[in-house]
């Protein structure tokens, strides 16, 4: 399946997040709208030695596509081997990971480390492209740092080796999580780019989708921590997009999270099953009445139909409270990309 085509029908895709946007997240967002999906950063390395572990991490449902399997590692025989091996897994395009921002994968030369060398993001997409068939794309901060920012520069190259899209996380490897995204520097990038571009970073509402896309004319707006904070941005922003109405009044938190429930429960153990439902549950009360005594609450829950029952308590009584700007708050200040 084609991802660009389908980018050009729903340009609101769902940001990779390691630990999050696993394959029952994934199938659970992908009803709620969202566009193409990508895995999680999965180690070439980890490929190359066969983990199951890693490999788990590559399965994807039929419902998904055009799904990608995100990659990252530091030798381009060794991610060109696991590209191809993606491909044989059926994946419909390869993105690689060149914003990880984490230390411990950046000082062996992978993620974001790479910015910093022009010629090596060459080297690697080269290598990686003449060994799949399938669509290659990158997903890159706006530089190393400050100083270095050379988003210009890597979306040309991507565009002279035949990528299909850049996705820019509108911050420096050296900001981290810090700050906001920039999103004039994005606007300037797709100015200038003959590729496409998906621009991410911060995008918490609907209508700043709607705005992002607009004002900067990128091709997609990727939303990673906006949709753990609002499960429904996807479905809305694509109507909007599409000159729908909202239908907001009918929300039924309740049963959306007994359906990620049994996506999850589809595929995890109990115990995963309880530490994923926690975490959804506390991310979607954000900016609800109530929300940190519930958060509270299924903390201290000590089995899955336990989280369940104190959700759908919180969750049923919410369907009319409106959800307080969070924007603020710190939520979620790391991750892989
Ligand atoms: C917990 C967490 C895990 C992440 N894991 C990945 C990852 O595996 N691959 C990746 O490219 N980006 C990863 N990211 C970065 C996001 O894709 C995105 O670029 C970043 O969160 C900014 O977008 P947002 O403000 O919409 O969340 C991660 C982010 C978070 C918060």
């Amino acid at each position: 399946m084609d991802p660009l085509k389908t980018l050009r029908d729903n340009p609101f895709v769902l940001a990779p997040m390691a630990g999050i946007t696993d394959h029952a997240f994934r199938s659970f967002m992908k009803k709620l709208g969202s566009s193409v999906v990508v895995t999680e950063l999965i180690s070439a390395t980890g490929i190359q030695y066969q983990s199951q572990k890693t490999i788990d991490l590559m399965s994807f449902g039929e419902d998904q596509r055009p799904v990608g399997i995100q990659l990252f590692g530091e030798e381009p025989e060794v991610v060109a081997q696991a590209a191809r091996f993606a491909q044989e897994k059926g994946a419909d395009f390869v993105d690689l990971n060149f914003g990880c921002p984490v230390p411990k994968v950046v000082k062996k030369g992978g993620g974001s480390a790479i910015l910093r060398d022009p010629q090596a993001v060459r080297a690697m997409v080269s290598t990686v492209k003449k060994a799949i068939d399938i669509p290659l794309t990158i997903k890159i901060r706006t530089g190393w740092d400050a100083g270095s920012r050379n988003a210009v520069e890597i979306c040309h190259i991507a565009y002279e080796e035949g990528l299909t899209w850049v996705a820019i996380h509108g911050r420096t490897r050296s900001q981290a999580y810090e700050g906001k995204a920039d999103w004039d520097y994005i606007a300037e990038v797709k100015a200038q780019s003959k590729i496409p571009i998906l621009g991410n970073g911060d995008v918490l509402t609907p209508h700043q989708a709607i705005e992002r896309l607009r004002q900067t004319g990128v091709d997609g707006v990727m939303i990673g921590r906006g949709a753990l904070k609002n499960p429904y941005i996807f479905v809305d922003a694509l109507k909007i997009w599409r000159g729908e109405s909202l239908s907001g009044d009918n929300r039924d938190f309740a049963a959306l999270f007994r359906e990620l429930a049994e996506c999850i429960q589809a595929r995890c153990s109990e115990h995963i099953t309880q530490i994923q439902l926690r975490k959804f549950a506390a991310w979607f009360a954000t900016g609800y009445p109530g929300a940190a005594a519930f958060r509270k609450a299924i903390f201290q829950s000590t089995s899955v139909s336990e989280t369940m029952e104190t959700s759908i308590a919180f969750f049923e009584a919410l369907r009319l409270a409106p959800q307080e700007d969070t924007s603020d708050e710190r939520f979620l200040m790391g991750g892989h990309g």
